[in-house]
């Protein structure tokens, strides 16, 4: 199966969770100029389940304040409208990616693990290095393998030679990918993304955090994903389906503009904030 254009992919699979309705009211009122908090938290305490986990990320070691907070509009004034939206994102994308359902070779548990992993480390070198928002870096690193759901649920015949196929040869998933399906899990997933009306920066980071393609602008955002992604897989915190740990591109490193000693940081803040967030997890 070789198509020419990833878009007719996602367009031609009818059933393709769509984005969480409450993340899209949500864009629509941040881009009213007088959207009140009160309208915004009205929208998230919509969705039970979304505002109750709001509330326990916030209040988890991944944000560290002191004194508990009880209410959304406290969480909307202390973390910002962008840090809110990211993090509706993230909580309403677990239900998204439950709506998904793989072939019995996907390692779902595995999969969510590692992509909670990759966001926190790419956050976690986000703030190190001062990148601006780094909550979007938190989205990006959420998303950046959801082309392999993606395969794993509607193209699970070929989901399975691409496994095989990694364990036979060494290669990287998105290296088999290519050779069996014609096309890797970043260009399903940035379509998807795009199918999705997310922001640039976001589909960017889906579609280069393996900086495969020479030609791609690299900018502080992927470089984060792409290192965060290697953080994770070589701390094993989940699974992603790889079998042996990517080379970390010299280029990344080197714009994040980081020192080795702030790496020791990044992997002992990076494991402490994992071991929480999965100790939360309903895929555990
Ligand atoms: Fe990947
Ligand atoms: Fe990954």
């Amino acid at each position: 199966m070789k198509p020419k254009n990833i878009d007719s992919i996602i367009n031609s699979i009818a059933e393709l969770p769509t984005l969480p309705t409450i993340y899209m009211k949500l864009s629509r009122l941040l881009n009213v100029q007088d959207s009140s908090i009160r309208m915004i938290s009205d929208i998230i305490a919509e969705d039970q389940a979304v505002s109750a986990m709001v509330l326990k990320i916030v209040n988890s070691a991944l944000y560290g304040f002191y004194n508990k907070i009880g209410d959304l509009q406290r969480a909307i004034v202390i973390l910002g409208l962008n840090e809110i939206k990211n993090l509706v994102l993230a909580t309403s994308m677990y239900k998204t990616v439950k709506q998904f359902k793989p072939g019995s070779a996907f390692d779902m548990e595995g999969f969510w693990k590692h992509s909670t992993g990759c966001a926190i480390s790419a956050k976690v070198l986000a703030e190190t290095a001062y990148i601006k928002d780094p909550e979007d870096i938190f989205t990006g690193g959420l998303l950046h393998d959801i082309g392999k759901l993606i395969h794993a649920t509607y193209l699970s015949e070929e989901f399975e030679d691409i496994i095989a196929d990694v364990e036979e040869t060494g290669s990287q998933m998105f290296e088999s990918e290519r050779k069996i399906l014609g096309f890797d899990h970043v260009q399903t997933g940035s379509a998807l993304a795009k199918k999705w009306h997310l922001p640039q920066k976001i589909i960017d980071m889906i579609a280069h955090h393996h900086l495969s393609d020479t030609s791609c602008t690299l900018t502080k955002e992927v470089a984060a994903v792409h290192i965060g992604n290697t953080i994770c897989i070589s701390l094993c915190m989940g699974s992603g389906g790889e079998k042996r740990v990517p080379i970390v591109n010299q280029k990344a490193w080197e714009i994040l503009d980081l020192k080795l000693s702030d790496l020791e940081y990044i992997i002992q803040r990076s494991t402490k904030l994992f071991e929480e967030s999965i100790s939360n997890m309903e895929f555990k």
